[in-house]
């Protein structure tokens, strides 16, 4: 047992996204979403990357998994019930803004959807879990992407601010940790995910890319504007997705792309939503991917809300570290969270071709709290893989449980260095469709759902092995893993 330990109160709990497990797409008023249109398999991104790609559903052509998820629309119960049994300290999950605001641009919120929160949040509290609110998860309303063109209209900073307003009005009492956009820097890469970009409506154009962020750091600084002032104890973090990135090797020019990898992917959006302003290095980002700060439409009283209105915490995920080799394009590539990179020698891969890297965890956690000195929040981490249920419906994830001890592990040497880590909520605490490829294949859950990747089964919940082992890490603080 190790002599380092977890402090009291450490958030112990798990993470989902709405789009991915509710299903119950068009239940109770709910208005269709981005993800409602996303194809099953393995190339949905490339499917809406087409250039004629058109927003609408064609069943004949597709299976669309996020209609239907897991059912946990109808299971929120049972579901919660099980993450109470594991000793839960906190359960992440993410609103579903098309059931409060079907279109994104009603004036008036759809009660039935407020009240289908009202029931989820209240089970946590019945279970002592503390919910950690996702304002948006990678799901704005179909609407706003067809009418306004997604993130890069400054409309939508407006229809933002009312549902940010609508939800933290009304969940402010029982809710006080809230993240304001899932990931925002994964744009850098797949922009159709948190933006609501395609090449058919200006993906291409990095100039869109960048005038979204700045909507979205507008109206992630009013989300905290509104929460503090109705309750100053609110927190609102950011969430960012955080790649540790090593250069191949010590050649000074891949020393310097690395460096600037790094702006570009993983510290642009934390700085300007936890430090309040756009990083020196703006200027020169831009410019390396063809954009000029005059390409945008932003005004001084927009920057001056950024600076009064900077994120509490970094909520991040973290599954794989990335390699940066400037210098040889015949390098091994692999695949990864949204970015993919040159092969680590030194590491193994999940069978998504993840590289599984513990100690970049370590890292990414003492890089951001040294670059931020602000609590930092792990509120996604997992392994992605095929599970194999026995005739008893039991999976022996003896794997899942050997990458998330290392993790587990990573974290505890990062609070001895000194990091104050706010908590642990694993990705897909309950399987759940993959964002990145639509499959249900892809598990990453300590509950095992009875579905394949056509959404065929019983949707019956069983316990993997790791259930019983992530329940003693939690009763022991960490001390047991
Ligand atoms: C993160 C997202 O990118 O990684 C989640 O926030 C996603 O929505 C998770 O599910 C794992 O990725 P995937 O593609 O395996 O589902």
């Amino acid at each position: 047992m190790s002599e380092k330990k977890f402090p009291a109160g450490f958030l112990w709990g798990g993470a989902t996204a709405a789009n991915q497990l509710e299903g119950a797409y068009l239940a109770d008023g709910k208005g269709l979403s981005l993800p409602d249109v996303l194809p099953g398999g393995k190339e949905r991104l490339d499917v809406v990357n087409a250039p004629d790609f058109d927003f609408t559903v064609d069943e004949d052509k597709y299976f669309y998994p996020n209609h239907i998820g897991n059912d946990h629309y109808h299971h929120f119960k049972e579901d919660i019930a099980l993450f109470g049994e594991m000793g839960f300290k906190c359960y992440r999950f993410s609103i579903a803004w098309s059931r409060i605001f079907p279109n994104g641009d009603d004036e008036k919120p759809n009660e039935a959807g407020l009240k289908f929160y009202d029931e989820v949040i209240a089970e946590c509290l019945k279970h002592n879990i503390e919910p950690v609110i996702t304002i948006s998860h990678y799901e704005m309303p179909l609407n706003l992407v067809k009418k306004y063109g997604g993130w890069k209209n400054k409309q939508l900073i407006d229809f933002y601010e009312r549902y940010a307003r609508t939800v933290l009005t009304r969940y402010h009492k029982q809710v006080k940790y809230w993240m304001t956009f899932n990931e925002i820097n994964s744009a850098a890469h797949f922009p159709v995910m948190g933006q609501g970009l395609v090449v058919a409506n200006g993906a291409n154009d990095k100039k869109n890319i960048y005038q979204a962020w700045h909507n979205q750091f507008v109206s992630s600084a009013k989300a905290v504007k509104i929460g503090h002032e109705l309750d100053p104890d609110l927190q609102i973090g950011c969430m960012i997705l955080y790649a540790t990135t090593y250069s191949y090797d010590a050649n000074p020019v891949n020393q310097l792309a690395t460096l600037q990898t790094n702006q570009a992917n993983n510290f642009f959006c934390g700085d300007v939503q936890v430090r309040g302003h756009y990083p020196a290095y703006t200027k020169s980002l831009l410019a390396r991917q063809g954009v000029q700060l005059s390409d945008l439409d932003y005004t001084q009283e927009e920057l001056d809300l950024l600076a009064k209105y900077p994120v509490d915490y970094i909520g991040f995920s973290y599954y794989m570290s990335a390699v940066v080799d400037e210098t040889n394009d015949d390098q091994e590539q692999v695949s990864g969270n949204l970015m993919g990179g040159v092969k680590n020698p030194f590491l193994q891969s999940s069978d998504w071709g993840w590289q599984i890297d513990p100690t970049g965890l370590r890292i990414a956690l003492n890089e951001l709290s040294d670059r931020y000195q602000k609590p930092v929040f792990v509120v996604e981490n997992g392994l992605g893989a095929i599970d194999k249920p026995d005739a008893n419906h039991y999976v022996a994830d003896d794997y899942r449980i050997d990458y998330l001890k290392k993790h587990i592990e990573a974290i505890r040497e990062a609070i001895d260095d000194g990091v104050d880590v706010m908590g642990y909520t694993p990705w897909g605490c309950i399987d759940l469709v993959s964002a990145s490829t639509g499959e249900m294949a892809k598990r990453y859950g300590f509950i095992y759902v009875d579905e394949d990747n056509e959404c065929q089964g019983t949707f019956k919940r069983y316990k993997k092995k790791s259930f019983d082992w992530y329940k003693q890490v939690i009763a022991t603080n960490g001390d047991n893993l």
